[in-house]
């Protein structure tokens, strides 16, 4: 996804060392040696070089409440001591839409069909532009603040409107889904967001028949997100678009928790896209402001390599721009001895034609 400077993942991953060997580098300093071939080296450097920054998954919770335990669907954990739910999140800063997310119901009409993400891998390997180019956008969130939050709807709509979390916590209708992300650097992960469908909130606004695309923006904090200074020849903000049936579908989803907490500010707190039969890229995060337009929408990816990253994006494993995207790699599956992420051969629309091919047929 880069783009002035040429990092390792924009090389066609046959021609390079396995990109789980180099992910993350200095928390996989370890397997990055032993795929290298030197696992002797490895261990011995372990000690000497450290791994010492390796967080924990409290570490990487960082949620505006602090670190709400978990009661959701996603494991059927039950508290011990029989607190209800109020009692259990985390008191001082209750918005309904904290309370709203945790008994959200799992979906059981969406399934894996592969083992899930560990919690740690999906919250610690984020993108996240804004605050860093690298996976490490977990230890630069700290000034960022998703409370409170409003988001806008305009455009061509009848009932143009700003919404806060505690509006969208009444009149969303939450759910659990077990979706699978697929990343154009071909990495991917199972996870359990928290939410509801994006139709459920366009339909709020009323859309005019005219409205045939959905634009959605991030937030532009240049003083909470040190990325976006450090690139300011980007088109901030960050932007991505839709067309209306897209937004539409039954699969396109707003997350506001993930593993049945609140999504963590690395993850795109508080609001976040979730197509699952598209390019991660798509997924936009921390989002402000949904305009419903009849041209196309510039996207942020797309106003800077046009020819790498199109307007539709849906995941093909025909396609080889930029690189070969047939197969990938599982997150958080690269600790076993020698490393080796665990592959999958990609699916069309990653396995969701089902539901979204239909939209495709001209
Ligand atoms: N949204 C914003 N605002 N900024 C970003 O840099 N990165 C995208 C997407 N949404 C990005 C974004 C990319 S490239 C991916 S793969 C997903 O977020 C990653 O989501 P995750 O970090 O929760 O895995």
């Amino acid at each position: 996804m880069q783009y002035f400077v040429r990092r390792p993942w924009d090389l066609p991953h046959r021609e390079i060392t396995e990109e789980s060997a180099y992910h993350s580098r200095k928390q996989h300093r370890r397997e990055f040696l032993q795929v290298m071939g030197i696992a002797g080296i490895a261990g011995a450097t372990t000690g000497l070089i450290g791994c010492g920054s390796e967080p924990t998954l409290e570490d990487l919770q960082t949620t505006p409440t602090g670190r709400p335990p978990k009661i959701s669907a996603s494991d059927g954990t039950a508290d011990p001591n029989n607190r209800t739910t109020q009692e259990l999140v985390d008191p001082g800063l209750p918005t309904e839409v904290e309370l709203a997310v945790y008994p959200a119901e799992r979906n059981d009409e969406f399934q894996y069909g592969r083992d899930e993400t560990p919690e740690k891998a999906a919250l610690q390997y984020t993108n996240f532009y804004e605050f860093s180019q690298e996976k490490s956008s977990w230890q630069l969130v700290r000034d960022f603040k998703p409370r409170p939050w409003t988001v806008e709807i305009d455009g061509l709509c009848d009932k143009p409107m700003q919404l806060d979390l505690d509006d969208i916590a009444k009149k969303m209708t939450f759910e659990e889904r077990a979706y699978r992300h697929r990343c154009v650097e071909t990495w991917a992960m199972c996870v359990p967001w928290t939410g509801f469908e994006l139709a459920q909130l366009i339909q709020l606004a009323e859309p005019k028949p005219s409205a045939k695309y959905v634009r959605m923006e991030t937030v532009n904090r240049p003083d909470e997100m040190p990325g976006i200074n450090a690139t300011p020849d980007y088109p901030w903000p960050y932007a991505e678009g839709l067309t209306i049936e897209e937004a539409m579908n039954k699969l396109t989803f707003i997350a506001t928790g993930i593993y049945g907490k609140l999504l963590p500010k690395q993850n795109g707190s508080p609001l976040r896209l979730v197509t699952p039969w598209k390019y991660g890229f798509k997924c936009i995060k921390s989002i402000v402001k949904i305009t419903l337009t009849a041209e196309q929408p510039k996207t942020f990816w797309n106003t800077l390599i046009p020819e790498r990253y199109g307007f539709t994006a849906n995941v093909d494993p025909q396609e080889t721009i930029p690189w070969p995207q047939n197969s990938e790699w599982m997150l958080g599956t690269n600790e076993g001895f020698f490393g080796g992420a665990k592959r999958y051969p990609t699916e069309k629309y990653n396995g969701y034609g089902e539901y979204v091919a239909k939209l495709y047929v001209s």
